[in-house]
């Protein structure tokens, strides 16, 4: 089938395809000294740029409180040179309205250079400063529409701070200036998912309790906290994956077909699933939900330190590292069915799957081979790494007997398409710079996945003794309790 370009297979690099974006812009960053304008965004503007989406006149403004000129800003990018030319910078006091008026003219002259009034703010910046910058935007005027914002989350540290961010937000800005940015929205195997199930009629019917025996979502990283102690000490396992990719991915997996995929129909079929999750049960806590820390251990063959000896992290610290997790969705579809889901730094490798795992046969025909020993169907979204789809099912083999055994039939994008995927962030700066919301967060996604873990959060700040993470060495799969949670149910967690 032809694609809406008209074109029968995708090109190399699948960027092309996008339309380039015919209207100026202008782009400022909040926090373009810090690690995310250096890992993610300038490399996904150049690529952007590099990819010809770019208009003529667009400009990128740094803003921070590092001081630098233009010059050394450009430097700390591995970035094209005309890319570049586009870049400046600004040092700016992020608690102060005179700072914000300086902005405010070096926004006004860039914007006459380029002559539009498109204008977007990111914020990346560690939460705390979301509030001061968005009232100091909004006291100098940089508020007024088109402007757009960008949020990264943390969307808050809980309930009640994300509403007071909600509330800050709310006065200053209207909703469809408001980009709310998970990144795993933005990835291409995240959206294959909504694919995958509404464009096939095949799945889609047995795509519930009668026939799914439970669903696995694995989002396992090598790497430990690296450089970023800082913000994870106050941030998190559970806060930094679970309240948004974790609970994104979750709620493409289980909702409900939207009428339609566009903005609003879409949003809608998210949160409403979000809004079916069983609330945890306070009380028992240990036995739904499952904390770990890395001790040390060796992980890719090299020795590494235990989360405790990291720099910048205190060495009492009870901060988790790794979450494994059992919930319910309590509606029509879904009822009955277990969710298990697990995240973690530094467990053996980087693997991001989902695992559809289907019934076992309720009876075996064949002699010696009893029906609870046979392995079930499973459908797996492999979403990074290797990404694809995989089919789980039993042949027979190729011997006098019936004995079967499991065999997977995989999808790579790479070995079909043979493209390069775009990045989540060159995908959403995009959205953003055209103002389309559908890949993004809206104000009531985040409400309901904050109610589903503030109880959680509370009750671990509140018993910090019993609810202290369990250590598990790097380089494994987070602590035995992790196996607990799904062993006690006569399962176990997928092989990866
Ligand atoms: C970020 C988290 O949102 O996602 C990081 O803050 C994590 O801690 C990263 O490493 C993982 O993203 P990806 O796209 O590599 O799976």
């Amino acid at each position: 089938m032809k694609c809406s370009l008209g074109l029968e297979k995708c090109p190399d690099d699948t960027l092309r395809c996008f339309p380039k974006i015919e209207q100026p812009f202008g782009i400022v960053i909040f926090g373009a000294s810090g690690d995310l304008t250096k890992r993610k965004l300038i490399p996904a503007l150049n690529r952007l740029f590099e990819a010809g989406i770019l208009p003529e006149r667009f400009f990128v403004l740094g803003a921070a409180r590092t001081k630098m000129d233009d010059k050394k800003f450009r430097s700390r990018f591995d970035a094209n040179p005309d890319f570049l030319e586009h870049c400046s910078y600004i040092s700016v006091d992020y608690q102060d309205p005179e700072s914000f008026k300086q902005l405010k003219n070096t926004i006004e002259t860039l914007m006459k250079r380029i002559d539009s009034n498109n204008l977007v703010f990111y914020l990346a910046v560690p939460p705390d400063l979301y509030i001061p910058i968005l009232e100091n935007l909004s006291k100098s005027g940089l508020n007024e529409k088109p402007a757009r914002v960008v949020i990264e989350k943390p969307f808050g540290k809980d309930l009640e701070s994300a509403r007071r961010l909600e509330e800050t937000l709310k006065k200053y800005f209207q909703e469809d200036q408001i980009f709310r940015i998970d990144h795993y929205l933005g990835k291409e195997t995240v959206q294959n998912i909504l694919v995958f199930r509404f464009a096939n009629f095949i799945f889609e019917e047995i795509w519930n309790n009668k026939f799914v025996d439970h669903v696995q979502i694995t989002m396992a990283e090598d790497i430990g906290v690296e450089h970023r102690a800082g913000y994870f000490e106050n941030v998190g396992l559970l806060r930094d994956i679970f309240q948004n990719h974790m609970l994104q991915v979750l709620a493409l997996i289980a909702m409900e077909p939207p009428s339609s995929f566009n903005g609003e129909n879409f949003r809608n079929e998210r949160v409403k699933l979000l809004r079916s999750i069983r609330p945890f049960p306070v009380e028992e806590m240990g036995n739904w939900i499952v904390r770990g820390q890395y001790g040390r251990g060796v992980v890719n063959g090299k020795e590494v330190p235990a989360y405790r000896e990291e720099p910048g992290v205190d060495e009492d610290s009870n901060v988790e590292t790794f979450v494994a997790m059992k919930l319910f969705i309590d509606n029509w579809r879904w009822s009955g069915v277990p969710f298990y889901l697990r995240a973690g730094k530094r467990l053996p490798r980087k693997i991001t799957e989902v695992a559809v795992v289907f019934k076992k046969i309720p009876h075996s025909i064949f002699a010696g081979v009893p029906s609870d020993e046979l392995e079930p169907n499973t459908i797996v979204f492999t979403l990074q790494p290797n990404e694809g789809i995989s089919l789980e099912f039993q042949v027979k083999r190729p011997c006098p007997g019936m004995f079967p055994q499991l065999l997977s039939m995989d999808f790579r994008y790479e070995d079909y398409f043979g493209v390069k995927l775009p990045d989540a962030y060159e995908r959403l700066l995009l959205d953003v710079i055209l103002g389309d919301p559908t890949l993004f967060m809206r104000r009531d996604d985040l409400e309901v996945s904050w109610e589903l873990l503030d109880p959680v959060l509370k009750a671990w700040e509140n018993d910090p003794i019993r609810f202290s993470p369990h250590v598990y060495p790097a380089g494994t799969w987070g602590p035995r309790e992790a196996d607990l949670l799904i062993e006690r149910d006569g399962r176990k967690w997928r092989k990866l």
